[in-house]
């Protein structure tokens, strides 16, 4: 059996739309194993329990597919387990951490039982992001810490990957509104198709500001740097309140404040106590009409983790030589 975790996500911090994410210490566990039983058997404890047991809707399943048709290996039966932490459709990268929790699970799965190198972590994150559609939740996904992705239409996807700021933690606070449909495709739905000189040389102004402060630890710059007109002033239709809560966010202390992914989870990062920001947050969105529950997170150093003995885990940094 092969053990892996996968973090939570954040994308976009606000201007670095489908660009810039974040991992967050907040973990799915998923095992995977052969069982001699020609089938596919899939259990699911915590969020989606009941909902994500077909194999035909689930995105580990799905992922872990692609591995096995690329590596031309066919398991003796399928059993999938996984622990789901990451509240799903929420804007935290539950989608993301289904297919790279899949894609390495799978991958991890062939090595241990053909004792030949699988896909390279690359390549594994080049898969992921034809599955997902866009980068920016994917990659922290697969190697943790805040990334920078770009998508080129020659060398595919590409990232770099910074350790987070010592201090800085999550505050993640998700509204019970429901987008209806399927989540992002609505969220992406509202958006323009083109937008003006000045909100695309005000977003680029904060993206690159964003990650200079990032690198260089210049959390004071946040508040600013975290400012967008790209996605969220056309989400906040979707999500009553938005506004609000990014102003409490910041009255209560938050170094900086943006819509977690496509929403409707607003997130906040801080550098001291988190909890009087959660609870300004909370509070805001019941006063527009949403209960609200926050959970308050460090920022991940590591990506996905393979079970490499008792208790030990080894981040996909770390592998051997082959995984780039
Ligand atoms: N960049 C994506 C969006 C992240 O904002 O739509 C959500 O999947």
């Amino acid at each position: 059996m092969v053990r892996v975790s996968v973090p939570a996500t954040s994308a976009n911090l606000g201007p670095g739309f489908d660009t810039l994410g974040v991992a967050l210490e907040l973990r799915n566990v998923i095992e995977m194993d052969e069982t001699g039983i020609d089938d596919v058997v899939i259990e699911v404890e915590g969020a989606g329990a009941g909902a994500l047991e077909d194999p035909e809707q689930n995105m580990v399943y799905q992922a872990a597919r692609r591995v096995f048709e690329r590596l031309g290996f066919v398991p003796n039966g399928l059993l999938i387990r996984e622990q789901v932490h990451i509240p799903v459709a929420r804007g935290m990268g539950s989608s993301a951490a289904a297919i790279v929790g899949g894609l390495v699970a799978a991958n991890a799965l062939v090595e241990k039982r053909t004792g030949r190198p699988g896909l390279s972590r690359d390549e594994l994150l080049r898969m992921a992001v034809a599955i997902e559609g866009h980068p920016d939740n994917v990659t922290p996904a697969m190697v943790g810490g805040f990334t920078v992705s770009c998508m080129d239409p020659e060398r595919g996807p590409l990232y770099l990957r910074f350790p987070p700021p010592r201090g800085l933690r999550a505050v993640v606070v998700m509204p019970e509104v429901q987008i209806k449909g399927k989540k992002t495709e609505q969220s992406r739905g509202v958006l323009p198709g083109e937008v003006s000189l000045q909100d695309a040389v005000y977003n680029l102004n904060r993206a690159a500001l964003l990650v200079a402060a990032l690198a260089q630890g210049r959390t004071d710059l946040l508040t600013v740097a975290m400012q967008d007109r790209l996605h969220q002033p056309y989400r906040a239709a979707l999500v009553p309140g938005m506004r609000s809560v990014f102003q409490a966010a910041l009255s209560a202390g938050a170094l900086g404040v943006a819509l977690s992914g496509a929403g409707p989870s607003v997130l906040a990062l801080v550098a001291e106590s988190a909890e009087p920001v959660a609870l300004a947050m909370e509070a805001a969105f019941q006063w527009s009409g949403s209960d609200a529950r926050s959970l308050t997170m460090d920022l991940a150093r590591d990506g996905a983790r393979v079970l490499a003995g008792p208790g030990r885990e080894r981040d996909m940094l770390d592998r051997p030589p082959h995984w780039g």
